[in-house]
């Protein structure tokens, strides 16, 4: 089998939630989509004439040249408005300067220590011009891959744009990165130019991110210029030749380039995620559908208006970052509110101080973030007022009732419809999401497709399952906003995505679909773990922890986390002669982290023996989640093959 799913085949709902919560009136008076039958009218255009309705939506932005065809749709290979030339740092910056947005806010941005920078259309359009040029001067040319290392400082968009502008494909790599993480991605993109920052500030300290690049470039020749903007001002060593100051080139630069006409599948990034293996996918994402995919998700089920400030607290290192900070907003016009640090510095009230003073209208976060600040305490919230608020979203992983409840209540005083907008890495934009003002909500649930995605609920074989079932979340027809392939590997994109069930797009999550035609999505049915909302690979930590001198073998799953959603369990066996020490537990965590990135650290480690394993080898990660998560094995153990396996894992516990 291609894709590996889940041990089992069937999965079994257990989430029973019956609330519903009809939008606002107030609220959909004023809706883009003002009401259900609206948003069954156009749902039903899109999917019986997508090419229309895409078209016509297209039809918003800028184009060089019109497209000579809709779609050219070959599974699993789509092109998109095929023939048109498009830029899209053109439609984010300089189809809004010739208007009254010319001087309207682009990005707000807060840094961690409270200083506030306002780049207006106009100023953003000329740093983006200015740093395109920097980009020429140094030798990148369309088409070269450029890496992009940055905290959350307004240069990070900055220079997404300018790469945008002359048609470099830029790879963002989340700064909680490590180096070795920087590597792979750097070697697997052959990026030619690496944009950093000295270093960022979170909760307080200054969080270096050059010793990583610098590190990371003792073995990636393909990278022949790095460019440094100094946010910290921390001392470091350049490599002269090789290594320039974003304030000297900028200082430089010209402020007129023009955008370059790019054809509508011109790759526009490459962004890296976990998959099923221990090598991350490096999903390229093109330039038309991408923009009309995020451009129009964003306007609807934002609910977007001209006055409207708008906050999405993720970091521009993910795909909710790339698509609902920078392309879909800015393409939009709207004022885009960007924080440098930590939710809870100086103290845990800091996104609710930053929404009143800022008077943000509509909140995008996590369902793990949500889940922090309920334990941090109503106290903090209810220091503000909060009423600038119109809509809440969240993204990124299921949303229990409970978490979803607090956040209509204390964050959005029961006035606020919450968007649960469920999509991913590869979707590029947002697939299963309630339009505010047209779809009721209900707590939990993602509710239904957007406007042109076929979403269903099928069994292995690829058969709709009765609706209240679990089953396999799949998407039936091409969408504008598709990744079109892994960067160097189109095999493995087939073979992932779309040979599970031939000739539909396989999502990885199980889901159900109720009698009202919700959608209720339960998690991953493969080896993918979702930890704060961030995607890792059991693989990925297994090889990190194997790569280590004392360990033979290693088994990662995940467990459920009050806050976290998902933590991460190691079951790991040692090499002849090494001791199972609690410093040594230490050394593990440390040491996947320096191998990923901290978010990969595993929340424990348990040393053992052996690992269950059925007689064919493989190990019955089935078992070790169970115990994981409850401390003992009840499910079926007929596949064992040592059955005094488990009894030793048990007393493993006691390490
Ligand atoms: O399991 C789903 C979960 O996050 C996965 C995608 O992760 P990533 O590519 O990192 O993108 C995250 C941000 C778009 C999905 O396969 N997921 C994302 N949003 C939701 C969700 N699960 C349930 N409900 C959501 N709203």
């Amino acid at each position: 089998m291609a894709n590996k799913v889940a041990e089992s085949t069937s999965i079994d709902s257990v989430l029973h939630e019956d609330r519903k919560f009809e939008c606002p009136e107030s609220f959909s008076q004023q809706a883009h989509i003002p009401s259900l039958a609206e948003y069954d009218r156009i749902y039903r255009e899109s999917v019986e004439e997508p090419e229309k309705f895409w078209g016509r939506i297209a039809g918003e932005l800028h184009w060089f040249k019109k497209w000579d065809k809709v779609l050219e749709w070959n599974c699993p290979w789509a092109k998109w408005f095929v023939g048109g030339q498009i830029n899209l740092s053109y439609n984010c910056l300089d189809r809004h300067v010739g208007t009254a947005r010319k001087n309207k806010a682009a990005i707000i941005w807060e840094s961690e220590p409270g200083e506030v920078r306002t780049l207006t259309y106009q100023q953003l359009h000329r740093e983006v011009q200015k740093f395109a040029n920097v980009l020429k001067s140094l030798g990148v040319q369309k088409g070269d891959r450029v890496a992009i290392y940055m905290g959350m400082t307004p240069e990070l968009p900055v220079a997404m744009l300018a790469c945008a502008r002359i048609g470099a494909t830029h790879t963002v790599v989340f700064g909680g990165f490590s180096s070795n993480a920087l590597v792979d991605r750097i070697h697997d993109s052959q990026a030619t130019t690496v944009i950093t920052q000295d270093g960022s500030y979170r909760r307080g300290a200054e969080v270096k991110l050059f010793p990583a690049v610098e590190e990371a470039l003792k073995s990636c020749p393909s990278v022949k210029n790095v460019v440094i903007y100094q946010r910290t001002g921390s001392a470091i060593n350049t490599q002269p030749g090789r290594d320039h100051w974003w304030h000297d080139l900028m200082a430089k630069a010209s402020d007129e380039c023009p955008a370059e006409p790019l054809d509508a599948e011109h790759p526009l990034y490459i962004l890296y995620t976990s998959g099923t293996t221990g090598k991350p996918k490096g999903l390229v994402h093109t330039t038309g559908g991408y923009a009309v995919g995020t451009y129009l998700t964003t306007k609807w089920v934002f609910d977007l208006k001209e006055e409207d400030t708008y906050w999405c607290t993720a970091d521009i290192g993910w795909v909710t970052g790339h698509s609902y900070i920078v392309y879909g907003p800015l393409q939009n016009g709207a004022a885009v509110l960007m924080y440098e640090g930590a939710p809870n510095f100086p103290e845990p009230d800091r996104f609710w101080d930053i929404i009143d003073r800022h008077k943000v209208s509509i909140l995008y976060t996590a369902p793990t973030a949500i889940r922090t600040f309920i334990k941090w305490g109503d106290q903090w919230p209810n220091k503000h007022k909060l009423d600038s608020l119109r809509l809440l979203g969240t993204v990124g992983e299921p949303i229990n009732p409970e978490a979803w409840i607090w956040y209509h209540e204390t964050i959005g005083h029961s006035r606020c419809p919450i968007v649960d907008t469920w999509w991913q890495t590869e979707t590029g934009n947002m697939m299963l999401t309630p339009i505010p003002g047209a779809i009721a909500t209900k707590p939990g649930s993602a509710t239904k497709p957007f406007p042109g995605v076929v979403a269903e609920v099928v069994d292995i074989e690829g058969k709709p399952v009765p609706a209240g079932s679990g089953g396999f979340l799949i998407i039936r027809q091409p969408w504008p906003g598709m990744a079109r392939t892994i960067y160097g590997d189109p095999e493995r994109y087939k073979q992932q995505y779309w040979s599970q069930i031939p000739g539909t797009y396989f999502t990885g999550d199980g889901a159900r679909k109720d009698k009202d035609g919700y959608f209720w999505v339960m998690g991953r049915v493969d080896d993918v773990i979702n930890v704060s909302g961030h995607r890792l690979s059991t693989m990925e930590v297994e090889s990190a922890l194997v790569a280590h001198e004392a360990v033979a073998e290693a088994a990662v799953v995940g467990r459920p986390d009050d806050v976290k959603g998902q933590a991460i369990s190691a079951f790991v066996t040692l090499e002849q002669g090494r001791k199972p020490t609690n410093e040594l537990k230490e050394e593990l965590r440390k040491w996947v982290a320096k191998e990923i990135g901290s978010l990969a650290k595993p929340d424990d480690i348990r040393f053992t023996d052996t690992l269950p394993k059925t007689r064919s080898g493989k190990i019955m990660r089935r078992l070790l989640r169970e115990l994981a998560t409850s401390g003992e094995v009840k499910g079926d153990t007929t596949t064992l093959e040592d059955f005094s396996v488990l009894a030793k894992l048990k007393d493993s516990d006691e390490s």
